[in-house]
C-alpha cells in the first residue's frame, strides 16, 4: 500500500485520486496533496552539523520521520485513548475534547482573533511567491515540514517580508491516528525543518485537518507549542476539486459577511494557484487592518530565535 501512496506521487495531480488506497481517500479528496513525496524528492535545506549530531542521521527523512527521544519527551505524562482516523468520530469520547470531532476547544487554544485575520496552511509551495507578491499585510503562515525543506529561499522571503510562521507538521498527516512517537516526530522534525531553513523555534501549531485531542495537546505543549485553530473556513482547496462547486466570488460573499463583524481567524491555503488568487482577492476584501496569529494574542513569534 505503501509503495501504490509513493508511486502515485510521481503522477499528475489528477492522478493521484486514483493510485491512493481507499482508506486514505477521505485525506486526498481535500486536494491538499502537496506533501505526497515522491522518492526522489528535491531537499533544498542542507541537513545541518546539529542535527546530525543530535540524530545521528545524515539525510532529511520521507513522510514518515523517525522518532527521536528528548529529554523534555514525557510519554508517561500523555493520556491513553486509543489512536482513531477521521472517520470514526462515532467512537471518539467527549473526554478527548477533539476539535475535528466536536469542535472542543480548550483554554489555551487559539481560534479566533480580534481583528478579522486571514492565515495559510500547507506551503510554502511553488505558488506562495505569487501571494506574497500581493499581500500589503502581515499575515500567517503554517507550513509543512517537508515543504521547508523543499521551498527554503520562499520560506526565508517569509520570514524577511514580516510574516509570522508556525508549524503544520512534518508531513500532514491526522494526527489523531498516529502513536505518541509518530506524534513526536512530526512535530520535532517540522521544527527542526523551521530552524535549520530560518534560524527559530516556533511557538504556533496548527494541526492538519484540525485532528488535535488532548493526546496531541498533551505532546505539543511538551515542545512548547500552542494550538491554533479556526472559526471561518472558506473550504478554498475545494477550488482545485473539479466536482466542487465552490468559486472565487462564492468564498469572497462568505468572507464580506464575516467582514462585517471584524473579528476572526480565517483558514486559507497558499498550496495551489486556485487558493493563492482566492487569498490575494480576499485580502483585498478585508484589507490590511489584519493581525498575526502571535498579535491576535498579544504574544511573542517565537519561542527562540537563533543567529544565521
Ligand atoms: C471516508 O471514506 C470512506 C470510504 O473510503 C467512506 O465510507 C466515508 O463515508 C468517508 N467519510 C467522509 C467523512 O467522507
Ligand atoms: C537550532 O539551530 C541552531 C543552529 O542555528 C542550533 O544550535 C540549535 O541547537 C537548534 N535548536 C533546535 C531546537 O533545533
Ligand atoms: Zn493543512
Amino acid at each position: 500500500m505503501r509503495v501504490i501512496l509513493l508511486l502515485g506521487a510521481c503522477l499528475t495531480q489528477a492522478a493521484i485520486g486514483l493510485a491512493v488506497p481507499l482508506d486514505q481517500q477521505n485525506l486526498t479528496t481535500t486536494a491538499e496533496a502537496t506533501w505526497h513525496l515522491p522518492w526522489f524528492w528535491r531537499k533544498e535545506t542542507p541537513f545541518p552539523e546539529w542535527l546530525r549530531e543530535f540524530t545521528g542521521l545524515s539525510e532529511w527523512p520521507g513522510a514518515e520521520p523517525p522518532y527521536i527521544p528528548m529529554d523534555f519527551i514525557d510519554m508517561g505524562k500523555v493520556p491513553a485513548f486509543e489512536p482513531y482516523s477521521q472517520n470514526q468520530c462515532e467512537r471518539v469520547p467527549r473526554e478527548v475534547c477533539s476539535f475535528s470531532c466536536h469542535a472542543c476547544l480548550e483554554p489555551d487554544d487559539i481560534y479566533t482573533c480580534r481583528k478579522l485575520s486571514q492565515t495559510f496552511d500547507d506551503g510554502p509551495s511553488e505558488f506562495t511567491d505569487e501571494l506574497l507578491d500581493h499581500l500589503t499585510h502581515r499575515s500567517t503562515f503554517f507550513t509543512v515540514g517537508v515543504n521547508v525543506v523543499r521551498h527554503p529561499t520562499t520560506y526565508r522571503r517569509l520570514v524577511r517580508e514580516g510574516h509570522l510562521i508556525g508549524s503544520h507538521t512534518w508531513s500532514h498527516p491526522y494526527l489523531p491516528q498516529l502513536s505518541n512517537e509518530q506524534i513526536v516526530a512530526q512535530l520535532q522534525w517540522s521544527i527542526w525543518a523551521m530552524n535549520a531553513t530560518g534560524h527559530h523555534y516556533p511557538k504556533y501549531f496548527r494541526p492538519p485537518y484540525g485532528g488535535i485531542d488532548n493526546r496531541v495537546r498533551t505532546i505539543a505543549r511538551m515542545f512548547g507549542l500552542q494550538a491554533v485553530l479556526w472559526n471561518h473556513d472558506t473550504f478554498d482547496w475545494e477550488l482545485n476539486i473539479p466536482s466542487s462547486s465552490r468559486s472565487i466570488p462564492d468564498i469572497l460573499l462568505r468572507v464580506s459577511e464575516w467582514n462585517n463583524h471584524g473579528k476572526g481567524l480565517i483558514l486559507e491555503h497558499d498550496a495551489f494557484s486556485t487558493t493563492v488568487e482566492a487569498g490575494i482577492e480576499v485580502s483585498h476584501l478585508i484589507g490590511d487592518d489584519q493581525l498575526t496569529v502571535a498579535q491576535c494574542v498579544r504574544g511573542i513569534d517565537y519561542i527562540q530565535e537563533y543567529q544565521d
